[in-house]
């Protein structure tokens, strides 16, 4: 029995040397290690011995068991990493470059056209676009409407809104605009209750073919309509501003109903907006034609107009950072 106990030993691990696939490896377990297998079968035929053989074969038999045991699972581990080797290899991954960044959405292509036309032009600019290409040369009195904070000779803080036309129809020329551009603008001013040296503007641009000064009226009436209440009444006055022929502003009825409060100076209208028509030469400067191309522009303030809807009485608030003040809205 010794005799076949080394055989099985010696052709298992031959056998077992001779795997070169993890595939084959639960045939042979199945063949020497298995509950039906060369060596259970072995351990089967204990009880034909005499009771001295007995327990050395049984020993001999399990330790045979055992070393087969590890020779198996050294087997399956080495095989195993060669797979794992040759796997890498042939698939060429490499485990130490950077994983796939995980994609995020995106905004849909409508919603980005449509977000575009929220446009933000420079805060800092120059003299050229804060003034020139709107119209107002050097030494224009009409340079006397915007306190004006000079970082030199050409650089100012913008004092409006509006050179941000310039920017918009350069850039979109020469599709038609419809743009609002906010932002905060900068003024050299004597800080009050009314005034602050910087705060914010809303500015509106369209650009097409016949617009004309009924479509900026319809647009800003349908603005303070929406604003502050269906009810209010909207007045146009002529006006004068280099960068739009003709110019306009656009009053609101106040909402003491023309009976006079402090809040509209005891007028019964309130200022909303300065608006025109583009001039000719600032449609010309953004690159538009004006015997093609014509457009209405408005610009407007932000902090007088919420301090219209929540009573609000002094702009100083709007920057202050108190807290009990900011918590309210
Ligand atoms: N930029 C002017 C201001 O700050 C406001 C203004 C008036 C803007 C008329 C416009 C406009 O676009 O057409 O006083």
């Amino acid at each position: 029995m010794l005799e076949q106990i080394n055989m099985l030993r010696e052709k298992g691990q031959n056998e077992l040397n001779a795997i070169t696939s993890t595939d084959q490896l639960p045939e042979w377990y199945h063949q020497y290690l298995g509950r039906k297998g060369d060596l259970t079968s072995l351990l089967k035929q204990l009880g034909t011995l005499s009771s001295e053989e007995r327990p050395v074969m049984g020993k001999v038999i399990n330790e045979v068991k055992q070393q087969l045991q590890e020779s198996f699972e050294l087997r399956q581990k080495t095989l195993k990493e060669t797979k794992l080797h040759q796997e890498l290899e042939i698939d060429d991954l490499d485990v130490s470059l950077p994983g796939r960044p995980c994609t995020t959405g995106h905004l849909h292509l409508t919603t980005q056209t449509l977000r575009i036309q929220v446009y933000e032009a420079p805060e800092v600019e120059s003299d050229e676009y804060n003034f020139q290409l709107l119209n107002i040369p050097e030494y224009h009195p009409a340079r006397d409407m915007w306190d004006t904070f000079w970082v030199n000779d050409e650089v100012v803080l913008r004092t409006h809104t509006s050179p941000g036309q310039i920017w918009a129809m350069r850039e979109y020329y020469p599709e038609p605009i419809r743009v609002i551009l906010p932002g905060k603008c900068y003024r050299f001013e004597q800080i009050t209750p009314r005034s602050e040296h910087q705060f914010y503007q809303v500015e509106g641009l369209t650009i097409g073919k016949n617009i004309r000064l009924t479509d900026l009226i319809g647009v800003m009436s349908e603005f303070a309509h929406k604003m502050y209440g269906a009810e209010r009444k909207v007045r146009i006055r002529g006006s004068y501003f280099p960068f739009t022929e003709p110019s306009i502003e656009i009053d609101m009825s106040c909402s003491c109903e023309k009976k006079g409060c402090r809040l509209c100076k005891y007028t019964g209208w309130l200022e909303v907006a300065g608006a025109g028509m583009v001039h000719p030469v600032v449609l010309r400067n953004g690159g538009y034609d004006p015997e093609e191309w014509s457009g209405f522009a408005f610009g407007m303030g932000v902090e007088r107009p919420a301090m219209l809807k929540h009573n609000i009485n002094d702009i100083r608030r709007f920057y202050s950072n108190d807290l009990r003040f900011l918590q309210q809205f």
